[in-house]
């Protein structure tokens, strides 16, 4: 067996599957994030030992850990998890949403311009070096004290193994990555006074970085020899368990972020648009990503304050969508500012056009509408790299809906593909990944495509009116960025 570890942003998930890649057992505990300030997001690491570990005792009750032949994680990326030498957290890790670090990358990149075509993006503040050149800044006692900064999911590993690894995909979120090389870059460790020595080594995700401790495998049960596989970030992960390694294909992630990746043979870029251009975790292969920062937690933030079940809002949704939308209000979905395509860390979510006789199925039918508006944006960005998608799966917690995914595959004029387990595929992801790492097989044969569950088309007498608000929710967005700084 294989065991695949998907450390998230509200919950931790482990999934075993077999040498078929049958899913054997899965268990999850949930976590939340910390908000001390507008803008700021931060996890205790301890929630994500704690939440592992939980989820290894209830597994280790029915299954033989004996049998597990490796591990291998999917991780939340980018988040600047930094020990001391004693391998002790310094401060919470500071995440992937958070937009503190706004300035340090103007900084960064007004001083030397030449770091973007290095990393082959900008650098935002959801980046892990803005990250520690702010902590240089506001806490450098803090700053001082850094031994090691890990990415969260190499954080588990090093719990797991004592070893210090990260993978290509989630190196490339941390901007001190030569993406196009697939070496850390001296000059961007220097612009946060670092040296390689602070890094953890690099690896494929699916090269193996070492065995169990002793002291895991006893506390749980594993065999000594288990081994510890590279891994991915999350975007990644979910990749490869949709089977997703060649240029044409491609997979909406709606997820607490919202995310469009494709694989590419070569470093391309358009850095221009916020687009991203990480490795991906396989040997001499990349991946171009947009990334929309509130994606279903806009869902979360609304049906939690306005005391409304998920299955009325989309009841509200569906019910609003099919009418001809009059008066309906507008809906800017950046409730920790947003990444692709406008980079813009001091924006936030409004509602517009809110008038007596709006009522909660409008204000619902917009939420939901502001979101796909944002994911189509993030999509016209990654044609302008030049993506042709001739294929789109869409997978995520949001891709329950059949109704939101006509709207986006109206808006995109594409079909969207639905797999069997669409919203754990990062954690399928991760436990194949394991698998790949431990028989050193080879990709072709293991990464098939999972089973196809429907396709959703795009619903023709619905473009004109969604272009027509489309263009109109770009126009609010333009008009409150100016006032959006004043604001926060
Ligand atoms: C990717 C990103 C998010 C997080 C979410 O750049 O920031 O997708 O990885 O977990």
């Amino acid at each position: 067996m294989y065991l695949g570890i998907d450390l998230g942003t509200s919950s931790i998930k482990c999934l075993l599957i077999d040498d078929n890649q049958k899913t054997v057992a899965t268990s999850s505990h949930d976590f939340t994030i910390s908000t001390p300030k507008s803008g700021w997001a931060e996890q205790d690491p301890s929630f994500w030992i704690n939440g592992l570990s939980k989820c290894l005792n209830v597994l280790n009750k029915n299954v033989d850990f004996k049998k597990i032949l490796s591990i291998s994680f999917s991780g939340q990326m980018h988040g600047a998890t930094c020990l001391n030498q004693e391998g002790k957290i310094i401060r919470p890790s500071i995440l992937w949403n958070d937009t503190r670090s706004f300035k340090e990358c103007e900084s960064m990149m007004d001083s030397n311009p030449d770091i973007m075509d290095i990393t082959g993006n900008l650098a935002m503040p959801g980046f892990t070096a803005p990250k520690i050149a702010w902590m240089r800044e506001h806490e450098p006692e803090a700053f001082k004290a850094i031994d090691k900064v890990l990415l969260p999911k190499d954080y588990l590993r090093f719990y797991l193994s004592n070893e210090f690894f990260t993978d290509m995909s989630d190196a490339s979120g941390t901007y001190w990555l030569n993406v196009g090389e697939r070496n850390w870059s001296k000059k961007l460790l220097d612009l946060c006074d670092l040296t390689e020595d602070n890094m953890p080594q690099l690896c494929e995700g699916t090269s193996q970085t070492g065995v169990v401790s002793k002291k895991i495998a006893e506390t749980y049960g594993f065999d000594y020899a288990c081994k510890i596989i590279g891994g991915a970030g999350d975007n990644a992960a979910g990749a490869i368990g949709l089977g997703l390694i060649s240029e044409g294909e491609g997979s909406i992630s709606l997820g607490t972020s919202g995310v469009i990746f494709t694989p590419t043979s070569k470093f391309k870029k358009n850095y221009h648009d916020a687009t991203h251009s990480f490795c991906h975790c396989i040997p001499n292969t990349w991946h171009l990503m947009t990334v929309m920062l509130s994606c279903t937690s806009n869902i979360n933030w609304f049906t939690e304050t306005f005391k409304i079940t998920l299955e009325d809002l989309f009841t509200h949704f569906e019910k609003k969508f099919q009418s001809k939308l009059d008066n309906c209000p507008f809906y800017l979905p950046y409730l920790t500012g947003e990444r692709t395509p406008i980079n813009d860390p001091f924006i936030r979510g409004s509602f517009t056009n809110i008038g007596l006789q709006t009522k909660l199925d409008d204000m619902s039918y917009s939420l939901i509408e502001g979101i796909a508006f944002g994911m189509f944006d993030n999509y016209l960005s990654l044609e302008k790299a030049n993506q042709n998608l001739d294929t789109l799966y869409v997978i995520g917690g949001g891709s329950q809906n059949d109704k939101w995914l006509e709207m986006i595959a109206t808006l995109i004029q594409k079909k969207l593909t639905i797999t069997e387990d669409s919203s754990s595929m990062a954690a399928f992801g991760a436990a194949r990944i394991a698998l790949i790492g431990n028989n050193n097989s080879n990709l072709n044969e293991v990464i098939s495509k999972p089973p196809i569950v429907k396709t959703i088309s795009p619903n023709f007498d619905k473009y004109e009116i969604l272009s027509k608000r489309f263009q109109l929710w770009k126009k609010i967005y333009e008009t409150n960025k100016p006032l959006a700084p004043s604001l926060s």
